[in-house]
């Protein structure tokens, strides 16, 4: 390129959806490397989920938790709790300490399956002032709306892949159900198409759907909330045996902004989805003086060149338009061209 690409500057990017597997895990990722990967990606704040190798169902794993990624990580980072119907006495304690509490009504990495015998007990018990995050795929999702049924309880639906779940989605707004969803991503660029070419490196749950489905969701942004990357790192080995999951923190803005230039979304629907309704519906500090700027250039997605312990991304080899060039946070740089500049320890733990 001969002339200097232009830079622009969006507010510091809030990923609500990610799974930095610490403690418990860490030869897929840990709060020190994937914090990193959120600042490369243009992500100040993340929040992480519950289904560690010892999952986050009780105070003292939170507390272990937020003193540990308080010492190794370098962005923002807060917490989902998580809940198997046995702990709702521990709520009043471990919400304070939390963003959201994560359900798991699907089977998924971890095996954590709530039994929805236990939802709208549960429902009932998290403070209302705070979110329920599902992860909830077609077969459930009714029982899941149903029980939401005069609570006034905010759930937040996790990772929506397909027409099926959006259309529902959509419907039970309608009906005045205090309810957001989130897009990954991966179900926005790739389908089940894309799984030929990808073997296990295109497999997460939910599972990549039809072109159908894509395209669906791509003619309903205005009903989504978020965007949030499921990154969900896996080792080579762990893959090849079968392991769900992709990471993403690395990827999503790129992307995006690639579609913003194929004409497929606004700046405007990238900042409302990835900074301003992320930070409202959970409640997420933001602050003028945490931004990121991106270099309007051309260049190639390679496993080579990620953060993420995992190195490898199913975008590899993938020409995007967009590459994050800088990262401050509360007026602080924490990443420069290529460069983590931050120390562990330095990213804030929210609720603080
Ligand atoms: C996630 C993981 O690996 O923790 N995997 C995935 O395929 N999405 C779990 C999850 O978000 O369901
Ligand atoms: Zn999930
Ligand atoms: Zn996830």
């Amino acid at each position: 390129m001969t002339s200097k690409a232009k830079i622009i500057r969006l507010p510091g990017l809030i990923d609500i959806h990610v799974h930095l597997r610490d403690p418990g895990q860490t030869q897929k990722e840990d709060f020190t490397s994937g914090t990193s990967a959120a600042l490369a990606g243009g992500f100040t704040t993340v929040v992480d989920m519950p289904n560690n190798s010892e999952p986050i169902t009780t105070v003292e794993r939170l507390l272990q938790k937020r003193d540990l990624a308080q010492q190794k990580s370098v962005a923002g980072i807060g917490f989902h709790y998580g809940s198997l119907g046995d702990n709702l006495e521990t709520f009043e304690e471990a919400a304070p300490l939390s963003i959201g509490l994560k359900l798991y009504l699907n089977n998924t990495t971890g095996g954590y399956l709530l039994d929805v015998a236990y939802l709208k007990k549960i429902y009932a018990a998290w403070p209302k002032d705070k979110v329920v995050l599902l992860h909830v795929e077609e077969d459930v999702i009714d029982i899941a709306i149903e029980s939401m049924k005069n609570l006034k309880r905010p759930v937040h639906v996790c990772h929506m892949p397909s027409k099926e779940i959006l259309e529902k989605i959509i419907n039970a707004k309608q009906s005045g159900l205090p309810i957001t969803c989130g897009v990954c991503p991966h179900h926005l660029f790739l389908t089940n198409e894309d799984v030929d070419k990808l073997g296990n490196y295109g497999r997460m749950l939910p599972s990549l759907k039809t072109r159908e489905d894509q395209q669906y969701l791509w003619e309903h942004l205005d009903d989504i909330d978020i965007f949030e990357s499921d990154h969900a790192p896996h080792t080579h080995q762990e893959k090849a045996e079968g392991a769900h999951g992709v990471p993403g923190l690395e990827t999503t803005l790129p992307l995006l902004l690639t579609a913003e230039k194929e004409g497929k979304i606004t700046r405007e629907q990238i900042i409302e989805k990835c900074h301003t309704n992320p930070a409202r519906i959970f409640s997420i500090p933001t602050s003028d003086r945490t931004y990121t700027e991106v270099s309007l250039e051309e260049y190639t997605i390679t496993n080579e060149n990620l953060f993420t312990k995992c190195g490898w991304s199913p975008f590899d080899g993938q020409k995007v338009t967009g590459k994050v060039v800088k990262t401050v946070i509360n007026g602080k740089t924490c990443f420069e061209n290529g460069k983590i500049i931050a120390t562990p320890g330095d990213g804030l733990v929210i609720p603080s």
